[in-house]
């Protein structure tokens, strides 16, 4: 043989031993439960150390199970009584076949057991008694037939030798016959002669040949008759019938018949079974007269699949012919198969991949050939399908991924079916449940969560609740929740809020001031319990309401009075000219910040007005020269928050073009030095000249900047002084309400030390009306900005910082 073809043979000898190993024992019967047979790993060469791992069994298909593994040694041992002539009655050779199963991977050996046989069974006659009886006439040799002994022992402990008791007629002769039985004749050595002797008396002893030997003994009793006659015939030496299983009770299976050559009642021949099995005793009967053997118990071609009977027909005399009744039972199909759940991996993990092998089947059917042909099938509706591994075993194997959040059990139903006619089936329900994996993150009910807090809140007051979701089993589907740490606004998280870790309440640490900040972001996690946890985020935003916490701050005029301010009004101010103007900011926003103005008192209530909402002062009329020089106006500046907040203001004004009218100001301010007020009064009336020369340089401008771009104009020297603005509207927030870069102030300063001049224009534009949003406020229309300040009189100037 050349390479190749010793490699091809080597590799199907492997393949071969690999799923099938065999291995034969040979031990006597009888043996106590225990008796090693032999060491099955070894003989194998299987790791007894993984007998328990891969579920190593014995499957005796439904037989009796008579010996058993030890999973740590891998011996073979005797389980159970084995008695061999209960197990193989009278077959030479006693095995008993079973499979030795391992899983993962699956593989089967075939176990055969050979059972010596031990001679613990006697030789039995079927009688206590065999009664002959010979007619004096006989001839020396003639012959006479009695039945064999029985021993159920096989073999050498079989029947071997029979001994007749010593005498003067008789000897025994010893022959095989035909159908592997034996022929045990009398053979009369000696005449009879009835005269002198009647009957005779004998033993015949049958003996095996075990070691020590047993026997069994019959006696004879020959009667002497002094009549010819003659033995019954057969019509057939064997009567061979085949009988299908299941057969009704009363059913005729074969009639026997003996003819006898003798005439009246030496002729009369009746029928009994001369030796017959136990299982054959309970099924058939034997009428004695008319030969009919009909059928009186359970046929059962699974039980029993053919029955030896031997049948005795016999005449008045005594005279006796034996011959045989062999009935094969034919079967039918009247088995279902039966399927075996050999192992099953339940739970099996939702992270099994495709093709894994979860359970192994089996299906057996009692029947046999067509009968036995075993189809097996389960539903299409699951991720899981058959596999034939090895005679008659399938393996059940996944076919797809599993989820256990879609389908967390499956519930197979495996059919089986014959091929016989008419086909038998059956099934079974395989439950199998899948176990979890952490495999799914929490998932947040929303994609992002907001909640609004009126400021001021109490601390510990809680704001919103976040909910997440997972579908995973138990603690891989349990969700805690918390913060993830950062900071906002630099202030920790954790000083802000706080967050049940059960529940997803989002509270509030502290209170919160609008002022400070109006809202911010914190990332919420969901992390369930899993191992390795998974987790999701989210961010929740806090939005901080406005209360109207805040008063009104007049900016101008300094409202405590410890500067002294006053404007100068020209005589010759015509109605409806601006004089001054009341700049107040409030921190709060929205209604709360949208101020108005009110005179409360005035000197003389009919000649200045202000506007509701600018705070501007301008004259109802001309001035007159009756209208006395100093004016006094108290304004109160409200906001428009629930309830309102107020502060008030007095603004002094002085009617005069003349600085020699000057010295009448001391009355206005009692603390201030005449020649330092004198200063002040030229410089301001200095200023009012050069304000109404800047002025129509200004509304020329304005008009001019309507087209153009007002920025190349009023760029430089003109900004707010920070003093005016209150210490928290340095810029806050981009969705502030009060950002001085968007503020349209317009005002101008002397350069006195003590005294400003200032002229603006309301800061109302910054401040929300409430229906209003904040963005709208900042992109105010330009156009309707200009028209605003086309008013003559109005001494205004720009800061911004808008890009137009
Ligand atoms: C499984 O399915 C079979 C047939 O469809 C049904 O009879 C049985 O009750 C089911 N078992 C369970 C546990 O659902
Ligand atoms: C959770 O998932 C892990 C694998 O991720 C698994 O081992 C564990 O058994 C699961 N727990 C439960 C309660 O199902
Ligand atoms: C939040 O989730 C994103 C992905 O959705 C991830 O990249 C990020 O690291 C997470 N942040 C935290 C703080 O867990």
């Amino acid at each position: 043989m050349d390479h190749k073809g010793f490699a091809f043979v080597f590799a199907l000898f492997f393949l071969a031993s690999s799923s099938y190993g065999d291995v034969s024992y040979s031990f006597p019967e009888e043996m106590k439960a225990g008796f090693v047979i032999g060491n099955i790993a070894k003989d194998l060469g299987l790791d007894a150390n993984r007998f328990s791992a891969r579920k190593a069994r014995i499957d005796t298909e439904g037989k009796g199970r008579h010996c058993d593994i030890n999973m740590r040694t891998g011996d073979l041992t005797v389980n159970d009584r084995i008695d061999r002539e209960e197990l193989c009655s009278e077959k030479i050779t006693c095995q008993l076949k079973y499979e030795l199963m391992l899983e993962s991977p699956l593989e089967l050996h075939r176990i055969a057991l050979q059972i010596q046989d031990v001679n613990d069974n006697v030789p039995v006659f079927p009688k206590d008694i065999i009664k002959l009886e010979i007619r004096e006439s006989a001839d020396k040799g003639s012959r006479y037939r009695v039945n064999e002994a029985h021993d159920a022992d096989v073999g050498q402990n079989a029947v071997q030798t029979y001994t007749l008791q010593r005498n003067e007629h008789f000897i025994i002769a010893v022959s095989n016959n035909a159908d592997g039985g034996k022929n045990v004749e009398l053979v009369l050595d000696k005449e009879l002669d009835r005269e002198k002797e009647g009957e005779v008396q004998l033993f015949l002893t049958a003996a095996d040949g075990g070691s020590p030997p047993r026997s069994g003994s019959v006696e004879i009793h020959v009667t002497v008759l002094d009549a010819n006659d003659n033995a019954p015939l057969f019509s057939q030496s064997v009567y061979r019938v085949s009988l299908p299983e299941n057969s009704p009770l009363d059913t005729l299976v074969v009639k026997v018949s003996a003819t006898d050559a003798d005439e009246g009642p030496n002729g009369d021949v009746t029928y009994e079974f001369s030796r017959i099995s136990n299982k054959a005793r309970k099924a058939f009967s034997l009428d004695p007269t008319t030969g009919k053997i009909k059928v009186i118990g359970p046929i059962d071609f699974e039980e029993e699949t053919q029955y030896e009977l031997r049948v005795e027909a016999k005449d008045g005399f005594g005279l006796s012919t034996a011959s045989k009744v062999i009935i094969e039972i034919s079967d039918v199909n009247d088995n279902a198969p039966v399927i075996l759940l050999k192992s099953l991996s339940n739970p099996v993990s939702e992270s099994t991949p495709p093709g894994t092998e979860v359970g192994i089947i089996n299906v057996q059917d009692r029947d046999s050939e067509k009968n036995r042909q075993v189809r097996c099938s389960i539903q299409h509706d699951v991720p899981f399908k058959l596999v034939p591994s090895m005679k008659n075993y399938y393996s059940l194997v996944t076919t797809n991924e599993l989820d256990r959040e879609t389908v967390s059990a499956y519930n197979i139903t495996i059919t089986a079916d014959d091929e016989g006619t008419p086909p038998l089936s059956s099934f079974k329900n395989v439950q199998l449940s899948v176990a979890d994996v952490n495999d799914n993150p929490p998932k947040f009910e929303q994609q992002s969560y907001s909640a609004h807090v009126m400021e001021n809140n109490k601390p510990g007051s809680s704001l919103c609740s976040v909910s997440a979701r997972d579908p995973d089993w138990r603690q891989n589907g349990t969700v805690m929740y918390s913060l993830s740490s950062s900071e906002v606004n630099g202030f920790p998280v954790s000083s802000l809020l706080s967050i049940n870790g059960d529940t997803g309440v989002i509270h509030a640490v502290r209170s919160f001031d609008y002022e400070q900040f109006r809202s911010f972001k914190v990332h919420v996690v969901a992390r369930d319990n899993g191992s390795p946890p998974l987790s999701s985020n989210i961010t929740v935003s806090i939005f901080i309401s406005d209360k109207n916490d805040n008063f009104p701050q007049i900016l101008y005029p300094a409202p405590d009075g410890n500067s002294f301010m006053t404007e100068m009004v020209p005589k010759a101010v015509q109605a409806n000219s601006l004089v001054s103007k009341v700049i107040a900011v409030d921190a709060d926003s929205g209604q709360n910040a949208w101020l108005s103005y009110h005179i409360v008192k005035s000197t003389d209530p009919g000649l200045f007005a202000i506007s509701l909402h600018s705070g501007e002062i301008k004259t109802l009329r001309d001035i007159s020269e009756s209208d006395a020089m100093k004016q006094t106006l108290v304004v109160s500046v409200k906001d428009n928050g629930q309830p309102s907040h107020s502060a008030t203001c007095t603004v002094y004004l002085l009617i005069s073009d003349n600085l020699a009218e000057v010295p009448e100001l001391k009355d206005m301010s009692s603390d201030e030095s005449g020649s330092k007020l004198t200063t002040y009064l030229i410089i301001a009336l200095v200023s009012v000249t050069t304000f109404f020369i800047t002025f129509i340089i200004l509304s020329l401008a304005v008009k001019f900047c309507h087209r153009k771009k007002p920025r190349i104009l009023f760029d430089g020297g003109l900004a707010i002084p920070s003093a005016y603005l209150p210490p928290n509207y340095a810029d806050v927030d981009v969705t502030g309400t009060l950002r001085s870069a968007y503020n349209y102030d317009a005002y101008l300063t002397t350069g006195s030390r003590t005294s400003d001049f200032k002229f603006a224009r309301s800061y109302n534009d910054g401040t929300l009306p409430a229906d209003m949003t904040l963005k709208k406020s900042v992109s105010v229309d330009h156009d309707s900005l200009f028209d605003s300040i086309d008013s003559p009189q109005v001494i205004f100037c720009f800061w911004s910082s808008i890009s137009w």
